[in-house]
């Protein structure tokens, strides 16, 4: 008889805890919605639609970009709207390629384009280098949406050095 009623107080227990329990974890999740969701939506109430913002221009400058570490594709400087690359038709080869950059003024895809996996070089672009879009991006005229602490290897480099000269 003793071992029924514990049973009975603990779970007595039990139902009157849970709820606290959900409303504990509901509110840290509310907590997490407000920080992250919110801030795209400029704390715009969940049941309205936020005014959109404005589509930012793609940078059409002309001139190149930096780039952060020797093997990244460099970010296209120029605007590739109706630029196709399908079967039949590569745009940007029509200026990139070998025997177009006398005419172009378009700066020739690196000899790592005509390469194999096997590192054989080829007559022609490779197909895995084919789908230029895949490796180059153009850029966006905006501020980023969220913070970015990338830090290139040479400001790592200088911060080594100038630590060990320390000691
Ligand atoms: C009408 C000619 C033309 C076409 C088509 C073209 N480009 Fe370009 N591209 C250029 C020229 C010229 C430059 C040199 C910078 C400038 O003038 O914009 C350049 C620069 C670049 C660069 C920067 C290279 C560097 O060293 O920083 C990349 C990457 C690039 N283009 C990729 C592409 C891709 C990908 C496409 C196709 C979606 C494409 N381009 C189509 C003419 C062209
Ligand atoms: C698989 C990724 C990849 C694809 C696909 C690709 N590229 Fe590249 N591209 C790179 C990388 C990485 C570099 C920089 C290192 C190098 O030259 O290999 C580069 C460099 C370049 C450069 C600068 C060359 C130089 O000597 O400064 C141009 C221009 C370029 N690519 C254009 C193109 C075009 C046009 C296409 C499509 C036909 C294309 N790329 C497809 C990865 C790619």
């Amino acid at each position: 008889m003793k071992k029924i009623n514990l049973a009975v107080i603990a779970s007595l227990l039990m139902l009157a805890i849970a709820p606290m329990m959900f409303s504990l974890n509901a509110s840290a999740a509310d907590k997490n919605t407000v920080n992250s969701l919110a801030t795209l939506r400029d704390s715009t109430p969940i049941d309205r639609q936020k005014e959109p913002n404005s589509i930012p221009k793609v940078v059409n400058k002309d001139i190149k970009q930096g780039r952060n570490y020797p093997m990244q594709p460099p970010v296209i400087p120029h605007t590739t709207r109706s630029y196709e690359v399908n079967l039949n038709n590569n745009k940007c080869m029509s200026c990139h390629s070998r025997h177009r950059t006398e005419k172009s003024q378009a700066p020739m895809v690196s000899v790592t384009h005509y390469m194999d996996r096997d590192g054989n070089f080829l007559a022609d672009v490779s197909p895995r280098r084919y789908f230029c879009n895949q490796c180059h991006i153009t850029q966006l005229d905006a501020e980023p949406l969220v913070e970015n602490t990338f830090t290139d290897m040479h400001s790592l480099m200088k911060e080594k050095t100038a630590t060990t000269e320390q000691h």
